[in-house]
């Protein structure tokens, strides 16, 4: 069976589903193959932290009214160690610029919901997608749903299928160059339905570990440890997890911390990744597909919207003018910040989590920075500026 349409995307994950919708509003037609069921797609716990720019893109996209109603909007994180708190106040700093806490299970539910309406194709639960033809004029992704064969043919072929997916693995040997760093340690990540017992995100520095004490909504917390790499999920049944995360979080004034059920949890490895290009021939590589970073700059999701709104602005040139200049220029226009995102969260990752090999020297120089970013305004600033994220150029 046979399918024709402009854009064949793989993946319904953040990218792919924000490039169809952005298509979409220009009247470009893109097909989504996604191997996961809808429910699995919707109820992955991921990011949470939105940047600024990327909740202007969604809004501006008409995509935030419940953004707008459920969203937090955050204008400080907590820096904690040495038993106190030290405050970054966000937006004072940064010209006024902020963080949104909206999970990414509601954006993809927001972008499932709005692709739908729309009468958008997300094809769900298909197996083998291969890419093919991708040095041609008429590419093309062959796959299988429900036992039957399929061919999507299309101009171009999107690659959002995250760090798993096929369509890096079709690019010919040799074209790409990879960089990859894995981290020493792991997050064990935890929700609970508990109301969180901050207002702003908390960065826990510890002699046991890095913490983070994150949040969905006002019943919702969401919570993590630094574990080893391959830690078995096992080892920390809940009331032991509760017990650490307090241990790491506390503070010399008496704060505590609000146990209660754990709804999710689950470990996740710590990794720098980038490929070099993002494309090939008509084949285009966005968010976790070309690139990982560590989550503590909390980047990963905001990395993704960026790559397919410069994605999306050259395919609508390629359709609107028969310009390819922006089509060719994807993945120099993408990579500049992807390097400087990539920077900042292992410039993160290094300060707060504690290396299991120190001698002693690490960590004093772990110290010396948290307390160089806590009393400078210009170091202050500059963790600031990223955090909330680069302007959209
Ligand atoms: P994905 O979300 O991975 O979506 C890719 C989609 O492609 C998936 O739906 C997948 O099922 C589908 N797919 C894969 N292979 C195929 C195939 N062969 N055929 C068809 N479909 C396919 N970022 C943060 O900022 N903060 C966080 O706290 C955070 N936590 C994370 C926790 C985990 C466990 C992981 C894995 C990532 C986390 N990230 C976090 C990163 C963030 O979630 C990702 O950057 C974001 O999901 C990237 O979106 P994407 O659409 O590019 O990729
Ligand atoms: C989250 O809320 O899931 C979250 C927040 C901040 C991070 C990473 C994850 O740095």
């Amino acid at each position: 069976m046979n399918e024709k349409t402009q854009v064949g995307i793989i993946g319904a994950g953040p990218s792919g589903l924000l490039l169809s919708h952005l298509l979409h509003l220009k009247g470009i037609d893109s097909v989504i193959l996604e191997a996961r069921s809808r429910k699995y797609v919707e109820e992955r716990v991921r990011a949470g932290v939105l940047e600024q720019g990327t909740v202007d893109l969604l809004c501006d996209t008409g995509l935030g009214d419940r953004l707008r109603r459920e969203g937090l909007v955050h204008h400080g994180i907590e820096l904690r160690f040495d038993g106190r708190g030290h405050r970054i106040a966000l937006s004072d700093i940064t010209g006024g610029r902020s963080i949104w806490i909206y999970g990414q299970r509601e954006v993809v539910k927001d972008l499932i919901d709005a692709r739908l309406e729309a009468q958008g194709a997300i094809h769900f639960e298909v197996d083998g997608v291969i890419p093919s033809g991708i040095d041609s004029d008429s590419p093309a992704l062959n796959y299988q749903k429900d036992g039957r064969e399929y061919e999507l043919n299309c101009d171009f072929i999107a690659g959002c299928d995250g760090f798993h997916g096929v369509s890096r693995e079709s690019i010919p040997a040799g074209v790409l160059r990879t960089y990859h760093h894995v981290y020493p340690f792991g997050w064990l990540g935890i929700l609970a339905a508990v109301a969180p017992s901050t207002e702003e995100l908390i960065y826990a520095y510890h002699e046991r570990g890095f913490a983070l004490h994150s949040l969905r909504s006002p019943e919702i917390s969401r919570l993590y440890l630094q574990v080893e790499p391959d830690e078995d999920i096992n080892n920390w049944p809940d009331d032991r997890i509760w017990e650490e995360l307090s241990i790491r979080m506390a503070t010399d004034d008496g704060w505590s911390l609000k146990t209660g059920p754990i709804i999710e949890k689950g470990i996740t490895p710590m990794r720098s990744f980038v490929v070099e290009p993002m494309q090939h021939g008509r084949l285009f590589l966005a968010g976790d597909a070309a690139h990982i970073v560590p989550a503590t700059g909390a980047k990963g999701l905001n990395l993704a919207v960026h790559d397919v709104h410069k994605l999306a602005e050259a395919f609508i040139a390629w359709y609107r003018e028969g310009s390819n200049e922006l089509l060719e220029q994807y993945s120099t226009n993408c990579l500049d910040r992807v390097w400087r995102v990539q920077d900042f969260s292992s410039f993160m990752s290094l300060m707060l989590h504690r290396y299991s090999d120190d001698d002693g020297f690490r960590g004093r120089l772990q110290r010396a920075q948290l307390e160089y970013i806590c009393s400078s305004k210009a170091a202050s600033r500059s963790l600031a500026e990223n955090y909330v994220g680069l302007p959209h150029i």
